[in-house]
């Protein structure tokens, strides 16, 4: 006999706090952490656009400090969604064109999205996920679940410790690309799936109606909203390995 005769079932959970973000690292889940708005479709654009890798730090104290000692890389980041003072640029994924990052590297500190994947350093597979690339990231974690024969956690990031609709949606949208028959959603992923596929006719106005669509809108970002809602528009998958976020090689062993 060769091969396994069966595929092993691929458990989904949806995961909003720290302490279940600590029990799917525990599990040896793959992790996605999703901040739609905009982190993480900042992360995606930004090596769409061939920049070398993201260095996510917690603080805007840890991403200064980092750029003191490399100031040829690029300082990017946002508090209450504005620019920091001193800082190259914002969390505005449409700053992040080719002819400003291709080939850079970027320190990026944002309010969540990116405490969101450094509280997931620990586990083996953490993946950016937004509706940019949410097919893409969705294939790759079932086939690197599949492979490392785990469960996959989908991390809402949301905004400030809050719950977001945006993020939620787009738990639904890669839930949609895990279309396997060992897939088994956990009930809050399949609410998340439901809510998408009633959103997905109209999602960009759905998005807009969510809080903080509404203050981003209000702080004159209503394009880089516009620009998030897009579905599968990118084929990367951001993926953390070590201290930086670069894109997946599916292909090759990514430990
Ligand atoms: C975050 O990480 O909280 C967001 O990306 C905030 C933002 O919209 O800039």
């Amino acid at each position: 006999m060769t091969g396994r005769e069966f595929t092993l079932n691929v458990p989904t959970n949806l995961v909003f706090t720290a302490k279940d973000i600590a029990k799917a690292i525990q599990r040896g889940d793959v992790i996605i952490v999703i901040d739609v708005l905009r982190c993480c479709s900042t992360i995606v654009t930004a090596l769409t656009n061939a920049a070398e890798k993201v260095i996510p730090t917690k603080t805007v104290k840890e991403a200064r400090a980092l750029h003191k000692k490399h100031p040829e890389f690029i300082l990017a980041g946002e508090r209450r969604g504005i620019k920091l003072k001193g800082f190259d640029l914002g969390n505005s994924p449409l700053e992040f064109f080719p002819q400003k990052v291709k080939g850079r590297h970027i320190i990026l500190t944002t309010t969540s999205g990116t405490k969101a994947i450094i509280s997931s350093k620990k586990a083996k597979y953490v993946f950016s996920g937004a509706f940019l690339n949410a097919e893409a990231t969705a294939k790759a974690a079932l086939k690197i679940a599949e492979r490392e024969e785990t469960g996959i956690s989908l991390i809402s990031a949301g905004t400030d410790g809050r719950f977001s609709l945006e993020d939620f949606l787009c738990a639904g949208a890669i839930a949609e690309g895990l279309s396997a028959d060992n897939i088994e959603h956990s009930d809050a992923v399949l609410a998340a799936l439901l809510a998408f596929q009633q959103a997905q006719e109209s999602l960009d106005r759905v998005i807009q109606s969510g809080h903080h669509a509404r203050y981003l809108i209000s702080q004159g970002f209503e394009e880089d909203v516009k620009f998030c809602s897009q579905l599968n528009v990118f084929k990367i998958v951001p993926f953390l390995k070590g201290k930086t976020v670069v894109p997946l090689n599916v292909s090759a062993t990514e430990t």
